[in-house]
């Protein structure tokens, strides 16, 4: 029985390591892609979720461009990171592939009003924004959707883009907000998880050994990616975030943490984006989300690995 997923995302070479992951594990249905700005503007991430299906072979699959900018704020982006087109690290043609008519958010809201109740799965790997929107213009979804798994948040490790909120919540905080006050089952892969997934050297050459022209490109583009966090934390490798979200799909057993409640900071500039996790339950605050902590991350980067080989 195979999971049906939409994925929402922002590429991004993580995010490119998750969709790759994505397409080669026979157990996810993937109904669509939704490209949301993020890491690059969106006219750069619906681009390179198109390039990313084409490296997998994948041209079939249903690619849309969801919102440009976030819901109530202007849209800060991560060129930094990742360079100017989100994709740095690997010369790939334009896409052939076609970006599918239709707004991104229309598609999500129009396939789980059109699926059974409770069978697809949001996987969120950027900024909130489509999702939010869509909740929004449509808030009937919310208890229709079976889960949404999302790469976001920090709380023992902090931020990364201020030193209290993580990127994806803190584009878009607002969206976070109605997110996780939705009342769906909410997973979190934080950075408490995702500084864990280090792309040491090991593990590049474990992937470069595949020999394949999509292990090749993901090379280039983990080679690019670390370079910013290696200098930051000063530290082999960089986080591999993204795909931790499509691992806890395939492989939730590598993953612990609790269910908490998950508040996010929409109002100071100070700790805009922050998510505060009531671990140690100091409030009676609503479970609203299960907030990861640990991962196996050998196992993790054997999954990873094992499942690029298949493209
Ligand atoms: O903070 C990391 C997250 O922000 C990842 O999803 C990365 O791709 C960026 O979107
Ligand atoms: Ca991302």
């Amino acid at each position: 029985m195979t999971r049906k997923i939409i994925i929402d995302t922002d590429p991004g070479q993580d995010d490119a390591l998750a969709i790759l992951l994505a397409l080669a594990s026979p157990e996810l249905d993937i109904l669509g892609i939704v490209a949301v700005a993020g890491n690059t503007p969106l006219s750069l991430t619906q681009v390179n979720i198109r390039k990313i299906c084409e490296v997998a072979g994948r041209p079939d699959v249903k690619v849309f461009a969801g919102c440009s900018r976030p819901m109530m704020r202007k849209l800060v982006t991560a060129e930094h990171v990742h360079g100017a087109t989100g994709l740095d690290g690997y010369d790939l043609p334009e896409p052939v592939m076609p970006l599918q008519e239709g707004d991104g958010v229309d598609f999500i809201v129009e396939t789980l009003r059109r699926e059974e109740p409770g069978t697809v799965t949001l996987c969120a790997l950027g900024p909130l924004t489509n999702i939010g929107t869509a909740l929004s213009r449509a808030p009937d979804i919310a208890s229709r959707i079976q889960e949404i798994v999302l790469m976001g948040g920090g709380y023992f490790e902090g931020g990364n883009i201020t030193p209290s909120a993580e990127f994806n919540i803190h584009v878009d905080p607002d969206a976070a907000e109605i997110a996780f006050t939705a009342g769906m089952k909410t997973t979190v892969l934080p950075l408490d998880v995702t500084h864990q997934t280090l792309t040491t050297r090991k593990r590049v050459a474990a992937i470069r050994a595949l020999g394949t022209r999509p292990a090749e490109v993901a090379v280039g583009w983990l080679e690019f990616f670390k370079r910013f966090d290696e200098a930051k934390y000063g530290i082999e490798g960089g986080p591999l975030h993204d795909p931790n979200v499509i691992a806890y799909l395939l492989k939730p057993e590598l993953y612990s943490g609790r269910l908490c409640n998950i508040e996010i900071e929409t109002s100071s500039e100070l700790t805009l984006g922050e998510t505060v996790v009531d671990w140690w339950g100091v409030t009676q605050r609503p479970k609203n989300a299960t907030f990861l902590r640990h991962v196996d991350a050998d196992g993790f980067f054997s999954l990873l690995t094992e499942r690029l080989a298949l493209l």
